[in-house]
């Protein structure tokens, strides 16, 4: 991009997310990178119905209770100084208050001759519990220029067997994961965030997902995938902090409180899966489908004991069974999984269905090693094909007045 059309991208950039005159003006008087005054980022708003705080020690959508859709958006930048990627994440931060407040990104326009600043096809919805997480990939880094802050750990991920990725869901600089109760709201979210910042950043790859629960005043049962397994039980808690800390936060360094989030795009394949005896499949996992148990227990948080024997003496749960082989690596991730359906594989006429896996953990490391053990050995393997990969560090979480990434911006 030349540096005219960089220059009218952010012109407009600015202009869309109306924050031209505040930014300039602060600009102008040099306050050394603060381009927004802190007051000017919006609030949550209290006493709303269905609503998540944007604010918080951690980014919403890791932590929260899973929603039941997904719109998972990977973005590449174009060509953008740090300084412009800031600004764009004072506008995200300011964008995602509202868009989680259930309100419009900016108040409906008045004047019919210009475009709205908010789409508008969330007019009349409640926030729906919407979530915004937002996260940075190793190539993030370089094109902004800032790999001497990039955290160790952010490292492309290693190929992996039986790995068959397309290049068209794999990579990509910056991840968007908005989570709610209904999909236009997640659509809204995200189309509105991208509109405000086009130009700066092009659309590499996206997946929208679902999930479904029992859900009885609050109380939520484990959603199942597509091959009709809850999925999530052995997840570390949410409610314990002890458990985030070991498995799934950042400890130390200007990322604290964030955490590495990886992406996956698995195809299931249902026609095989469907062929398969009701015991293949419980033995494939190691867990009864109706109840979630481990085999040769009772109720689904029993404790899975992958060397448990029958009364003769004979192993009831094989070496390679999924759970058995997650158990074997000694670490644990935190898995906010969505089923996807996307219509029909025009070679096979076969479902294109699956699972956007999704991962939160301190360290990438934890998901490498489950994975270097299932992708040789799991007996899953039969049935599923890792299509899309990404791995993002999902910045810190954000306290009123903040903005996102800012504890990265703030050392430059
Ligand atoms: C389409 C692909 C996949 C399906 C259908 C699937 C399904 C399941 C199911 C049904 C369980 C048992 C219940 C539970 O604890 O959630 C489980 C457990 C688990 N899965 Fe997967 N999974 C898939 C891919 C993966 C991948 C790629 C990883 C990580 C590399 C992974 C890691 C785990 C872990 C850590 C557990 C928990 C084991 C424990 O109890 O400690 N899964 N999965």
């Amino acid at each position: 991009m030349s540096n005219e059309s960089n220059h009218i991208a952010r012109r407009d950039f600015l202009k869309l997310a109306g924050v031209g005159g505040a930014g300039l003006i602060l600009g102008s008087t040099g306050v050394g990178g603060t381009f927004l005054a802190s007051q000017y980022f919006a609030k949550d708003k209290k006493n709303v119905k269905n609503k998540v705080n944007f604010y918080g020690k951690y980014q919403s959508g890791i932590t929260t209770q899973v929603q039941k859709h997904i719109y998972f958006v990977v973005l590449s930048i174009n060509k953008m100084s740090v300084s412009e990627v800031k600004e764009m994440f004072k506008t995200w931060t300011n964008y995602s208050v509202h868009l989680m407040n259930g309100e419009p990104v900016q108040e409906l326009g008045k004047n019919k001759l210009l475009p709205s600043p908010d789409t508008g096809e969330t007019i009349g919805l409640d926030a729906n519990r919407l979530t915004l997480t937002f996260g940075i990939s190793p190539s993030f880094f370089e094109k902004v220029g800032l790999t001497k802050h990039k955290p160790e750990l952010l490292e492309d991920l290693p190929h992996f067997p039986k790995d068959q990725l397309d290049k068209a869901y794999t990579g990509g600089d910056i991840c968007i994961q908005a989570c709610s109760d209904d999909p236009q709201v997640n659509f809204h979210a995200i189309r509105n965030l991208i509109r405000v910042a086009k130009g700066e950043v092009s659309m590499k790859w996206s997946q929208s997902g679902f999930n479904s629960f029992k859900d009885t005043e609050g109380n939520i049962e484990t959603p199942r995938n597509l091959f009709s397994f809850k999925d999530g039980t052995g997840n570390p808690s949410i409610n314990k902090q002890s458990e985030l800390d070991k498995f799934v936060f950042i400890q130390d360094g200007w990322a604290k409180n964030g955490t590495y989030i990886v992406a996956r795009r698995i195809q299931m394949l249902l026609e095989t899966w469907d062929r398969t005896a009701l015991e293949e499949q419980e033995a494939t996992f190691g867990r009864y489908r109706h109840s979630g148990a481990p085999i040769g227990k009772e109720k689904e948080y029993d404790e899975f004991d992958p060397d448990i024997k029958d009364k003769n003496g004979e192993r009831l749960i094989e070496k390679e069974s999924h759970v058995s082989l997650a158990k074997q690596s000694k670490t644990n991730i935190l898995r906010r999984s969505f089923s996807y359906s996307d219509g029909i594989n025009p070679n096979t006429g076969a479902f294109d269905a699956g699972l956007l896996f999704l991962s939160f953990q301190k360290s990438p490391e934890q998901f490498i090693k489950i994975q270097n053990k299932m992708g040789a050995a799991d007996k899953l393997n039969e049935y599923i094909t890792h299509r899309g990969s990404g791995i993002f560090l999902c910045l810190p979480g954000v306290q009123e007045g903040e903005y996102l990434g800012e504890t990265l911006f703030n050392r430059i």
